[in-house]
């Protein structure tokens, strides 16, 4: 699948904007503040439904205007045209091909692998940072999975509720054998396919990892269930995780009332990398946690291949500069071959000519774009 053709209004720091895309590879170069990240968030949110760099949707309304519109022209098996308008006043708006849709009908008709500095945070941050990018990945290819955890989330706030009724009137507890019922069964859906995807991505990650170490470097990710790795059955059924559901919803009944909130259960689920078996957080240099990363958005991208039947767009916000050579030409390789890619830089020197000549090139400045077109010859900046 590819973007064809993109266009904003009032998003950000674009007035209006309308650029048609290279069904390869594009590169947006362009001094710091520009616009270039901004164009990258548009794109995303044509896959996911909201940006990843904040909650808060006013942010994406250009200052002093009333509301905002993305459009793309995805190419898939035919075109597709999907819109999302943001407005100061009203809810957020999700179309395709111009009717008004819900999320999970919208969100897994484009696909996106996202790569930027901040992607490090994979392996430096927050277990909570780890399962909101695995969440995401497998939301955009698995509309199933989006709505259980949808679900899953609404059990957890309601049985937090009352778990925290509970402190002042013991008789609330009547309700928890109902709410235990709902929250296993979409918890080990959850697990279930939470664990699959990870050992299909490790499997994926770990072949891109050992290319990129010349094989003397060994990359593992696993699946760490709140539960921890110790509880694990060795067969890791539906009906195993319901199990272990059961089994830890009994065990911390206690502590759930005295605390008044959920213990148990994925919300609380981690993933782990490890370098040569030794935890890639703790031990990995900054150089081998790059690597872990680029292998592992190699990895999710095909992932989403073996789902969709189709590659996803790549967006690589300014990660060119801070790999080497032969990390920039193994990349740029692959992915020439498979995906779309929109790669945004400050500067084309980090780019050989070859990859230039193949390439549309668009230069932001100020919320503008203009197209450079491709095979030109740039004088390094
Ligand atoms: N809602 C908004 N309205 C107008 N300008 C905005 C808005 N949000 C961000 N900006 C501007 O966008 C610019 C940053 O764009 P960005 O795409 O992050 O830059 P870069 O090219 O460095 O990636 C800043 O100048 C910022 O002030
Ligand atoms: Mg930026």
């Amino acid at each position: 699948m590819w973007i064809k053709h993109l266009q904003l209004n009032h998003f950000r720091n674009y007035a209006t904007a309308e650029i048609d895309l290279h069904p390869v590879l594009n590169i947006f170069v362009g001094d710091n503040a520009q616009g270039k990240t901004n164009l990258l968030e548009a794109m995303y949110i044509l896959a996911v439904s909201k940006s990843y760099r904040t909650s808060r949707e006013g942010e994406l309304i250009r200052h002093s205007q009333p509301s905002t519109k993305v459009y793309g022209r995805i190419q898939r098996n035919a075109d597709v045209d999907l819109a999302v308008i943001v407005s100061h006043d009203s809810p957020k708006r999700l179309f395709v091909n111009h009717k008004a849709t819900t999320s999970n009908r919208f969100v897994g008709v484009l696909n996106v692998v996202l790569f930027t500095p901040d992607s490090l945070q994979l392996i430096k941050g927050s277990p909570g940072e780890r399962r909101r990018l695995l969440d995401i990945l497998i939301c955009q290819v698995d509309a199933i999975y989006r709505s259980n955890l949808l679900k899953y989330q609404r059990v957890v706030r309601q049985r937090n509720q009352l778990l925290k009724n509970a402190g002042a009137d013991r008789s609330a507890l009547k309700q928890l054998p109902a709410w235990d019922g709902q929250l296993a069964d979409l918890a080990s859906r959850i697990m279930f396919r939470r664990q699959a995807v990870v050992k299909s991505l490790s499997m994926q990650a770990a072949a891109v990892h050992a290319r990129l170490t010349g094989g003397r470097e060994d990359l593992s990710i696993a699946y760490v269930p709140f539960s921890g790795p110790s509880l694990d059955t060795g067969e890791e059924t539906l009906e195993g995780f319901h199990n272990i559901m059961l089994e830890q919803l009994r065990k911390e009944r206690f502590l759930e009332i005295q605390r008044g909130y959920t213990l148990v259960g994925p919300h609380r689920d981690d993933l782990a990398f490890s370098i040569d078996g030794k935890d890639a957080k703790t031990y990995g240099s900054q150089g081998q946690q790059r690597t872990a990363v680029l292998a592992y958005k190699l990895a999710e991208m095909e992932l989403m291949r073996s789902e969709t039947g189709e590659y996803p767009v790549v967006l690589l916000d300014d990660v060119m500069s801070e790999l080497d050579r032969a990390r920039r030409k193994f990349l740029v390789e692959i992915l020439n071959t498979k995906a779309q890619t929109i790669i945004t830089t400050t500067h084309l020197g980090s780019f050989t000519e070859d990859i230039l000549a193949n390439a549309s090139i668009f230069r932001i400045e100020a919320g503008t774009i203009a197209e450079r077109g491709n095979g030109d010859v740039f004088a390094p900046r």
